[in-house]
């Protein structure tokens, strides 16, 4: 039982119908059920029950403060990539020693940020990282608590702009030179070594090559136990997929086990960096119609949801469901889905089965909660959407939508181009 369904023909969001939110916020807007997101984290956590594990959520997938605070909450770590995305856990309450930084491209204020904040580890991605890093904790005159990155070469059979563990991908270090990694870092005074890690790509509907990789990290491991570098944590990232469509990917418990099963006896402790799969399906975003173009060879359905808002089908191709907010008994046409902007890339689905809508209709956009928001724009000088929590028969604005004078803001016009 999901918490975006039909009562009377009407949709709701647990028990609020999605018509009366739409009429008080305005549209378009994300809106996320508070039930699912605990549902979805506390599965997860659960499914790796009897196991020393963290599960650190992948804050790229979504950032907005209430989303993580609930994390926060629920007892959650986090997964970072940049500052900023540090400062965002940070503000919402993560406690800085269960937050993990990947990324290949650290900045230097990035890694002194992390460090006066006390993270847990850092996430190496190249051995020029690992000596930056070293001298920027010798700078402060600290430890930095580190874990190599490893790039297992697995393919992981998913879209390949969102594949990152082949050898052919900008990610990690491949396993031979991980070893030879250890090996320098052991000998850095100011790195501390605390786990391995590797993340091999994300929407991944099949468990083979989580294990595959964890195969190869933990033959690693054992080769670093014999020469005396010992291993706290096993970071094996996000990744997990969900049903946008007609996927079956693992349920957490499928894929709990079938890591749980090769680590039975270990002293590790298990990280685990969920994103999509904690809140994609427990976001929708809802659009209004504005016109319709019914033609002979081909039908629009023109809705104020722009490739800015919503940028996975552009990107991707990605499917995502949509429906309408409210059920009717009209005939379905065949019609693509389109947005306001001026490129042809901007639809939400092409060559779609759907009930004849007509302006002013809402449209329910599903599995909106995952890499959504968090890679909208204001291309086309579109303010970003508001995004709305409901819990139960109440709901929140979590974030307003922007005003069109929020989209100058820090731009300045320079003197200079009054000069004659
Ligand atoms: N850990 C690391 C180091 C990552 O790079 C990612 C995602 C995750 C964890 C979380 O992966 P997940 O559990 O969500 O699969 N924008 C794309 C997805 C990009 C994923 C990037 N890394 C999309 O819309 O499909």
């Amino acid at each position: 039982m999901h918490h975006f369904q039909y009562q009377n023909d009407q949709m709701y969001c647990e028990d609020l119908p999605i018509q009366q939110i739409a009429q008080e916020v305005g549209t378009p807007f994300y809106l996320y059920s508070h039930a699912t997101l605990k549902r979805h984290f506390n599965a997860f956590y659960n499914a790796f029950d009897g196991v020393d594990r963290l599960v650190c959520y992948s804050a790229k997938a979504n950032t907005n403060q209430a989303i993580l605070n609930l994390f926060a909450q629920l007892g959650g770590g986090l997964d970072i990539v940049s500052g900023g995305e540090l400062y965002r856990g940070l503000q919402a309450g993560f406690e800085p020693d269960k937050i993990v930084y990947s990324g290949v491209g650290k900045r230097v204020d990035e890694i002194d940020y992390a460090l006066k904040s006390g993270i847990l580890m850092f996430n190496i991605e190249s051995l020029e990282e690992l000596e930056i890093i070293n001298q920027r904790a010798s700078h402060f005159n600290t430890v930095a608590p580190v874990a190599i990155r490893v790039n297992p070469d697995v393919d992981p059979k998913t879209h390949p702009y969102i594949s990152t563990g082949l050898k052919k991908n900008k990610f990690g270090i491949d396993i031979v030179s991980a070893l030879l990694g250890y090996k320098a870092a052991r000998k850095l005074d100011h790195i501390e070594i605390k786990g391995v890690d590797c993340h091999i790509g994300s929407q991944i509907t099949d468990v083979q090559p989580f294990k595959d990789t964890l195969a190869s990290l933990k033959n690693l491991i054992d080769e670093l136990r014999e020469i005396g570098i010992s291993i706290r944590y096993l970071d094996m990232g996000g990744g997990l997929g969900i049903t946008y469509d007609d996927e079956t990917p693992p349920a957490p418990d499928e894929y709990a086990q079938s890591i749980i099963q090769s680590l039975k006896g270990s002293s590790l402790k298990l990280i685990l960096e969920p994103g999509r799969v904690i809140v994609g399906n427990a976001g929708i975003l809802v659009a209004q119609v504005l016109y319709t173009k019914i033609g002979e060879t081909k039908n629009f359905v023109i809705t104020d949801v722009g490739m800015n808002d919503l940028m996975r089908p552009a990107l991707y191709d990605a499917f995502h469901a949509i429906k309408p907010v409210t059920q009717t008994q009209d005939t379905a046409i065949v019609a693509d889905i389109v947005g306001p902007i001026c490129e042809t890339s901007d639809f939400m689905a092409r060559d779609r089965k759907i009930a004849r809508v007509y302006r002013g209709d809402l449209l329910a956009v599903m599995s909106a909660g995952a890499y959504s928001f968090t890679m909208s724009s204001n291309y086309c000088s579109r303010p970003k959407c508001a995004e709305v929590m409901v819990k139960g028969d109440r709901f929140h604005v979590i974030r307003k939508r922007q005003a069109v004078e929020d989209l100058c803001a820090g731009e300045s016009v320079p003197g200079f181009l009054d000069e004659r």
